[in-house]
């Protein structure tokens, strides 16, 4: 089983939920993540990221930013977004109702369709990196039961 975990950057989100779900799921899960934009390609996350998830005892900091790719919707089985905007991004991204069927809003798996969004943390400060650490771990964990079914 391989997991995508897309925002717009691939610095503050995505990163974030990559490593939390690595840190929650078996070895034999692949879990990658990319942005819908080119501009950060090749940084590593936020420093603020960075230092949120270790707060956690995650590492982050060696991944490198990347945008999303053609070839990502071949490779992967699931493709999580973190907001509307960016769903809307990777789903105009596919080519077939089998690649549209991989893309999905994060946080649906809370089934709060309202609150489904996972707010961008860019222009924060701690305290909204660490709201969205929390927000992203209760997605992940939701998402591990749901894969265990
Ligand atoms: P991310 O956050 O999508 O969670 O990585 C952002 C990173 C960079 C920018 C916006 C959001 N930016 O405008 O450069």
């Amino acid at each position: 089983m391989k997991l995508l975990m897309v925002c717009l950057g691939n610095i503050c989100r995505s990163p974030l939920a990559e490593g939390i779900m690595k840190a929650k799921l078996p070895n034999h899960y692949m879990v990658d993540s990319a942005g819908t934009i080119s501009m950060h390609e090749g940084e590593h996350p936020d420093k603020r990221a960075i230092k949120t998830a270790a707060n956690h005892y995650i590492d982050i900091s060696r991944q490198r930013s990347r945008p999303i790719t053609r070839k990502d919707f071949e490779t992967f089985d699931k493709i999580y977004c973190m907001d509307i905007a960016v769903m809307e991004d990777v789903v105009s991204k596919t080519k077939n109702e089998e690649e549209r069927q991989k893309v999905s809003l994060f946080l649906e798996v809370l089934g709060d369709h309202k609150n489904a969004e996972v707010p961008d943390p860019y222009w924060g400060d701690m305290n909204d990196f660490e709201k969205v650490f929390q927000l992203l771990d209760k997605g992940c964990e939701a998402i591990k039961n749901q894969l265990s079914k």
